[in-house]
């Protein structure tokens, strides 16, 4: 009792008035969504937050993501595999990172910073056999949630993705959205978090359905520098640069309510 309070506390002065809790272990990237976390280790370890524990998945994995279209990773070759009946199913395409946020499509980009996205079909076909999706234009992150689709290229510009569709998930043209991100992450219910190049991070205010792109960035002021960020249900996840874990709760859109 007395330890979790003192790590209440610990968590709460990294960050001006934020209500955050310090999570045992060490991450390289996690991924929040429909309810779930998951993470990977610097060494390809994957673990799955449940109960307020991190339980270990089978298996090793890059990068992974969670949310209404399952839960998807990619390994250091960039092989793509999906989460089924607790077994790792490779499933054909080659991606670096990867976003299970949409509605039950994914998307995601490949090591030479192609866009890329799959249809609902095909993520919920549990066929290995998938025909991803080629989206005009270079990005090094992609993320989707409730209202649509983001990204960062390499020169950390802002692109919002117009008309994404989880049947027709290429969308129609981007949006130049202003300021400077290195990754981003759209929670499910449509929230935007990003990191800018020296690893502050801003929270996108004014989204509706009416202005997907929001209104403005908002420095949330944590005091640590951060390498990756994901949202969901109310909690920000942050990981540190030496990848320690934060947990922040943080209102999200509200958009969940509308619907
Ligand atoms: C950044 O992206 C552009 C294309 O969008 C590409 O021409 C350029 O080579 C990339 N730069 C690096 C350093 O990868």
């Amino acid at each position: 009792m007395l330890l979790s309070l003192c790590l209440i506390l610990l968590g709460a002065s990294a960050a001006k008035g934020q209500t955050c809790t310090d999570i045992p272990g060490k991450l390289q990237q996690l991924d929040a969504g429909a309810g779930e976390v998951y993470g990977v280790t610097t060494s390809g370890s994957i673990y799955k937050w449940q109960r307020n524990v991190w339980v270990q998945v089978p298996g090793e994995m890059a990068h992974v993501s969670v949310g209404p279209a399952g839960v998807w990773a990619t390994n250091k070759r960039s092989s793509v595999y999906k989460l089924q009946d607790n077994d790792w199913m490779s499933v054909s395409g080659l991606l670096k990172q990867i976003d299970a946020g949409g509605d039950k499509y994914l998307a995601g980009v490949n090591t030479e910073e192609v866009v890329y996205c799959l249809n609902r079909y095909d993520t919920i076909s549990g066929s290995p056999y998938t025909h991803f999706t080629t989206i005009p234009g270079r990005l090094v992150y992609y993320s989707c949630g409730r209202l649509g689709c983001w990204g960062v290229n390499n020169a950390s510009d802002i692109y919002f993705r117009y008309n994404v569709k989880p049947t027709a998930c290429e969308g129609s043209q981007w949006w130049r959205v202003e300021g400077s991100l290195t990754m981003l992450e759209v929670g499910t219910d449509g929230s935007v978090f990003g990191l800018s190049p020296d690893g502050k991070v801003y929270k996108r205010e004014g989204i509706t359905y009416k202005k997907p792109t929001g209104t403005s960035w908002v420095n949330l002021n944590f005091l640590l520098q951060v390498k990756h960020v994901t949202y969901d249900a109310g909690a920000l996840w942050l990981l540190s640069l030496e990848g320690d874990i934060l947990k922040c709760e943080i209102p999200g859109t509200g958009l969940s309510d509308l619907v």
